[in-house]
């Protein structure tokens, strides 16, 4: 089956979620352009989830996507807190923080019976997830208006497993992805490989339509990954310099700078590892640090500092998110940039 017919779309381009740089505006202006729009519901409470979802549904008729994370919270663990802040002292002096100050908490919820709640009020027709799936009554609910459901597989052992629980189609995230990896069934990085080699093993393996992800960022990428077997395409970094998109100005300072040439997957920022641009924290601590605590519990002590930095002008403390091929990186409008996208193929 063709991604289109799966998801009832024009284009076999889906808009990647990206929370924190994009909202319904975005998602609207792909749905419209006959690609999947996609909303990021990680850092969204269950009234701004519903904002957004009312703000989608007057600005398209068209299929779209909500995303949600699903990772088990990390029991609160004080002494990793204090370890992280103590690495973390210097950097608050130098930009004059009191580290008493520092909120606690996650700043990112896994789906739950709340958010169904409100999905129900619009029964989005895709519901996309990240680092695995929610528990299977909460999946049950998802189900229950008809919705396609979509997951992201890091190797083939999550493809597989994800196959196994029912899902409609698997996100190859290949390596090359920015932001988060959707990883969930082992901590081993060593097991994660190029959207090449991912999307041809899960191609092979599955009976499920296979969404290439990772390094996709213009025509002849789609056409390549539709080559090796591939449904569809999910693409991310290219969107991030869309006007819809509300990614930070010095985000897209860096996006459209030489600096964009060099990203690293990084634990410093949430504590689990994703992908972006190499920047002055990444550089002084190592993209990965021990003692960053688990995801998303490093995320609070970093926020002030990014804060004030940002404040200044400075994306040195910032998760400045992106895959390794930001040469798609365009500021037009992401009608244009989805159409491009699908240009080559017949
Ligand atoms: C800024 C940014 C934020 C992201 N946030 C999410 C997210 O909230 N949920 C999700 O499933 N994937 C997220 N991703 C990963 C994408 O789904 C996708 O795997 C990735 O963008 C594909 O690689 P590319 O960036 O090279 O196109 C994010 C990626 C970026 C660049």
């Amino acid at each position: 089956m063709t991604m289109q017919q799966l998801l009832n779309i024009e284009l076999p381009v889906i808009q990647a979620p990206m929370a924190g740089v994009q909202g319904s505006d975005l998602a609207i202006a792909v749905s419209n352009a006959g690609g999947l729009g996609s909303l990021p519901c990680a850092m969204l409470s269950p009234d701004a989830l519903r904002a957004e979802l009312e703000k989608i549904r007057r600005g398209t008729d068209r299929p779209f996507n909500v995303n949600f994370f699903c990772h088990t919270p990390p029991e609160p663990d004080p002494q990793a807190d204090a370890d992280w802040q103590a690495l973390l002292r210097p950097y608050y002096t130098e930009l004059a923080i009191d580290p008493s100050t520092i909120a606690s908490g996650a700043g990112r919820t896994p789906f739950n019976a709340e958010a169904l709640e409100v999905l129900k009020e619009f029964e989005p027709a895709v519901v996309s997830f990240h680092f695995g799936l929610p528990a299977p009554e909460l999946l049950d609910g998802v189900r229950s208006w008809g919705a396609k459901i979509l997951s992201s597989a890091t190797t083939l052992e999550e493809a597989l497993w994800l196959q196994s629980q029912g899902v409609d189609g698997v996100i190859a995230q290949g390596l090359e992805a920015g932001g988060h990896r959707g990883i969930f069934l082992t901590r081993d990085m060593t097991t994660q490989m190029g959207t090449f080699a991912l999307t041809r093993q899960l191609v092979a393996a599955l009976n499920l339509p296979v969404i290439a992800a990772g390094g996709i960022a213009d025509a002849a990428g789609v056409q390549a990954a539709m080559a090796l077997g591939a449904a569809g395409v999910q693409v991310g970094t290219a969107y991030l310099l869309c006007p819809e998109a509300s990614t930070s100005a010095i985000h897209r300072e860096v996006l459209a700078s030489e600096a964009a040439r060099h990203t690293a997957l990084t634990n410093l920022f949430s504590g689990g590892p994703a992908r972006g641009v190499v920047n002055r924290l990444m550089r002084e601590l190592g993209p990965v640090n021990a003692l960053s605590p688990a995801f998303p519990l490093a995320t609070a002590a970093i926020a002030p500092l990014r804060a004030a930095a940002e404040a200044q002008g400075s994306g040195d403390f910032s998760p400045l998110w992106a895959g390794q091929n930001t040469r798609g990186c365009k500021p037009v409008a992401a009608a244009q940039l989805t159409r491009e996208l699908a240009s080559a193929l017949d």
